[in-house]
């Protein structure tokens, strides 16, 4: 049996090994990209440049798209039905790759979903494996990633071995990335292979380093933390104009903002002081969500004015410790931090929200659980108010010891920020108030009248 099963091995290594002598080798993929309800990017990587046909399977039957010769292979599969499941294939010269997907839910819909977040996954290969081998386990709707995917963005061994170690997960699951530090390269800080290896939505101000997407009743933000993207962007503009919009529309319920670099945060980087001055009065006025980051290589959650901000950055790259002296600002925020390898699990149902950090053996950091209320803007006329007292929802956290991430967290210290609170209610109209001003004055002439009357007759 063992001999035979031999045979069959070696006679295909040799057939594998001819068609590899002529045809061109998968170096990374085939993986996902830019989720959308009717949508979805297909990418693979080559060591040298081929054609590719993409046969998709599932409602409306079987479709066959075709890609021309590229090293950087990129399919976009349109015409799909939402919220539904497909399984696809990558045919390139004799070679097929296969993998599944499902599609986002129509933009709005009430639908209870989840995704998970990691960063900072860089160096150290065997925890970054033990990261995406529990995080796939919770078989998340997409993936998003908080920066730094590698060390050095220049290096092309380091991104194949960002994709070799997550390559099952990306093949049937989306990753919505953000752009770390370390994923730039060279003196003028480019991301050119970050570029190169995703297509995220093209609707950010500059080219794929920022950008936004829907998934069913949430709206995300992806930003570029870097410093010099400040300088070479309008990206708080278009953050302004996002946050606006997305509070215009009803069908969005929260709004989540990732970026590498967190604005509060008590281990070595510590907060980002421009980002708390340029996008944090920002998160608060609009009253977003969350905030995810990475950067700093541990799990911590802040709260700070009412928003939540999460880092995320224990993804496999060299864990780091509390700072020594951190900034009082930042001290006073963070509500929560451990030094671990880990990914965060978030579930949306509803106006609840959870947030599970999960460490690599599968017990809990910690579960926190809160409700966003609807609300809106009017047209041109942004009022939210920006206070912690102002700030709708109810936060509270579970400390957590299980053994899966599945299972509920014992009840554990309460966090920060437990106070309820509400929307101010809205001022009232300048022309309300005139028409309580005028009856009042009626009324005070007709007094008046009375008391005329009254005073003659006497
Ligand atoms: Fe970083």
């Amino acid at each position: 049996m063992k001999i035979a099963c031999l045979g069959v091995l070696v006679a295909t290594t040799a057939v594998g090994g001819a068609a590899w002598a002529d045809g061109p080798r998968m170096l990374k993929g085939p993986y996902l990209q830019d989720l959308a309800p009717r949508s979805i990017t297909v990418m693979w990587h080559l060591d040298h440049a081929a054609p590719a046909d993409i046969t998709v399977e599932g409602p409306g039957g079987e479709r066959v798209f075709h890609a021309a010769a590229a090293r950087i292979g990129e399919a976009t599969i349109d015409r799909l039905t939402p919220a539904s499941r497909y399984r696809y294939r990558v045919d390139i010269a004799g070679q097929s790759y296969r993998g599944e997907f499902a599609t986002a839910p129509e933009v709005g819909a009430d639908v209870p979903f989840s995704f998970v977040v990691m960063g900072d996954t860089r160096s150290d290969v065997d925890s970054h494996r033990r990261v995406v081998e529990r995080m796939a386990q919770t078989v998340p709707d997409f993936v998003v990633g908080t920066g730094d995917m590698v060390d050095d963005g220049y290096r092309q061994d380091q991104w194949q071995q960002f994709f070799d170690v997550e390559a099952h997960l990306l093949r049937d699951n989306v990753y919505f990335p953000s752009v770390g530090n370390h994923d730039r390269q060279g003196r003028g800080r480019t991301a050119d292979s970050y570029r190169a290896f995703f297509s995220v939505p093209d609707n950010g101000g500059d080219t794929e380093r920022y950008y936004a997407f829907s998934y069913a009743a949430v709206r995300f933000l992806v930003l570029d933390s870097n410093e010099y993207s400040f300088a070479l962007s309008d990206q708080t503009a278009w953050l302004e104009r996002e946050l606006i919009a997305a509070r215009q529309d009803r069908s969005v319920r929260h709004i989540f903002a990732v970026m590498h670099h967190p604005p509060f945060s008590i281990s070595l980087h510590g907060g980002a002081r421009d980002l708390r001055e340029r996008w944090t009065p920002l998160f608060e006025k609009y009253q977003i969500s969350a905030v995810f980051s990475g950067h700093d290589h541990v799990y911590e959650r802040a709260e700070h004015n009412g928003i939540r901000y999460f880092v995320s950055g224990g993804g496999g790259a060299p864990l780091y410790p509390r700072a020594p002296d951190p900034n009082p600002v930042d001290l006073a925020a963070v509500k929560k931090f451990e030094r671990v390898f880990h990914f965060l699990r978030v579930t949306v149902a509803g106006a609840r929200v959870e947030v599970t950090g999960v460490r690599t053996d599968g017990s809990v950091i910690e579960t926190t659980v809160w409700s966003d209320v609807p609300s809106t803007v009017l047209p041109d006329a942004p009022r939210l108010v920006a206070s912690a007292a102002d700030r709708a929802g109810t936060t509270s956290t579970r400390a957590g010891a299980s053994a899966a991430p599945s299972a509920a967290a014992p009840a554990g210290a309460a966090a920060g920020g437990d106070a309820p609170a509400a929307l101010v209610p809205p001022p009232e109209p300048a022309g309300g108030s005139l028409v309580w001003i005028g009856l009042g004055g009626v009324g005070l002439l007709l007094a008046a009248a009375v008391v005329v009357v009254r005073t003659l007759r006497r």
